[in-house]
């Protein structure tokens, strides 16, 4: 069934949702499902922005008929090559064989590595600032490039005011009946799904997001349209301001998260009687995770969220318990910064996970690793309370 909405003046929505997948990029749990917007603009000339996941392609043809009512299509920009949004190029091309392809150099190189068949389909090659006309809309190219593939490029409508910013200001989760960001409660329903998008997907990138919002803040813009989920056109303050505390690694409040490993549940029973004493202490709100229990890429976004973190792990084979070790490595590799650590190890016979977490720790940019390590040895007791109340204290006035 067709599902076509209206953006803006002459500007549709033509995506759609897929809550079946498990996992976005086979990595990232999907709850809620995940949106692949692509947008039409119907104008002397006809134009689509980028197309869409091919889970989605009999529904987002479908829309792309329906809007185009046998028109020819003469353009499809492509603002991001990656294949949840390139999926159907030579689907598009073989209905609409009059197209030509708007992209920058690399959205070409990536096009003749993921589809070499579309060697033949006439091409305009745009750089920073050039402009393509639709008849009464102009479109600006604006490039951002590694937001988060280094080809990825905004296309900004100057007569709508309507910004198609790729990956940027996108978000996990369906859309639901409305393609409006101000038809939903924001806080309540996607900003921590957008904060683990942007901190998993995006985040490592922080320099090159605050790059194209220096860009941006020079364009008139009314509307964010964003690849995955909602469309921002109003409020758009509040999403660009997260945007700039995500992409400088600044803590959006003073909650503190702690992350414990355990195998038979002492260094869970410790995360809680520390956690308990932190919050006592410090009158902020603490949270606890289970490293075993919560997916790294929600951990990740908590480790975005707050300034202060706490880092429990039993030894495990003389190092690091696994999963704790591979959170280690996901925050390294997101360039993680600006951060206030603290580490608790447990160890039956010689704790070393301590030692060796403190040394991944001291390595990510800009962050501090308190020095007063709590060491459990198997279990917490009684005897161990001063320990944690020093410990708890030291967080809390860090
Ligand atoms: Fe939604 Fe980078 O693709």
């Amino acid at each position: 069934m067709v599902n076509v909405q209206t953006v803006a003046q002459d500007t549709l929505w033509i995506g759609g949702s897929d809550r079946r997948l498990a996992l976005f990029e086979n990595l990232f749990p999907l709850p809620d499902g995940v949106s692949y917007n692509s947008y039409a603009i119907l104008d002397e000339k006809t134009a689509i922005l980028d197309t869409a996941d091919i889970a989605i392609s009999d529904q987002y043809l479908e829309n792309l008929a329906e809007v185009l009512k046998g028109r020819k299509l003469d353009y499809l920009i492509l603002n991001h090559m990656e294949p949840d949004h390139c999926s159907q190029i030579q689907t598009v091309a073989a209905l609409y064989p009059e197209l030509t392809l708007v992209g920058n150099a690399k959205t070409f190189t990536m096009l003749g590595q993921f589809f070499p068949e579309t060697a033949g389909i006439p091409r305009i090659v745009v750089k920073e600032g050039q402009t393509l006309s639709l008849g009464t809309h102009e479109l600006t190219f604006v490039m951002a490039p590694m937001v988060h593939w280094p080809e990825v490029m905004f296309t900004f409508d100057s007569s709508t005011g309507v910004l198609f910013s790729a990956d940027a200001f996108g978000t996990f989760g369906a859309i639901d009946a409305g393609i409006f960001m101000d038809g939903y409660d924001f806080e309540k329903q996607f900003l921590t799904q957008a904060r683990r998008y942007y901190a998993n997907i995006v985040g490592k990138y922080g320099v090159q997001v605050q790059s194209v919002l220096k860009k941006a803040a020079n364009l008139p813009i009314k509307v964010i349209c964003p690849l995955h989920g909602p469309i921002w056109r109003e409020n758009l303050e509040v999403f660009i301001d997260k945007y700039r505390k995500w992409s400088t690694l600044t803590p959006e409040d003073d909650g503190i998260v702690v992350i414990y490993g355990s195998l038979y549940g002492h260094t869970a029973s410790a995360a809680e009687a520390v956690a308990a004493k932190i919050a006592e202490k410090s009158g902020k709100k603490v949270r606890v995770y289970d490293v075993s229990k919560t997916h790294s890429s929600k951990l990740v976004a908590e480790v975005w969220r707050v300034g202060k973190v706490v880092i429990m792990s039993p030894t495990y084979n003389n190092g690091i318990y696994l999963p704790i070790d591979a959170l280690l490595h996901d925050l390294a590799a997101l360039d993680v910064k600006n951060r206030t650590f603290a580490v608790a190890q447990n160890g039956t016979w010689a704790p070393v996970s301590g030692k060796l977490i403190v040394e991944k720790l001291s390595a990510l940019k800009n962050c501090t690793v308190l020095p007063g390590m709590l060491t459990i040895k198997s279990a917490l007791h009684a005897s161990d309370a001063e320990a944690v109340d020093t410990f708890a204290q030291m967080v809390a006035e860090a």
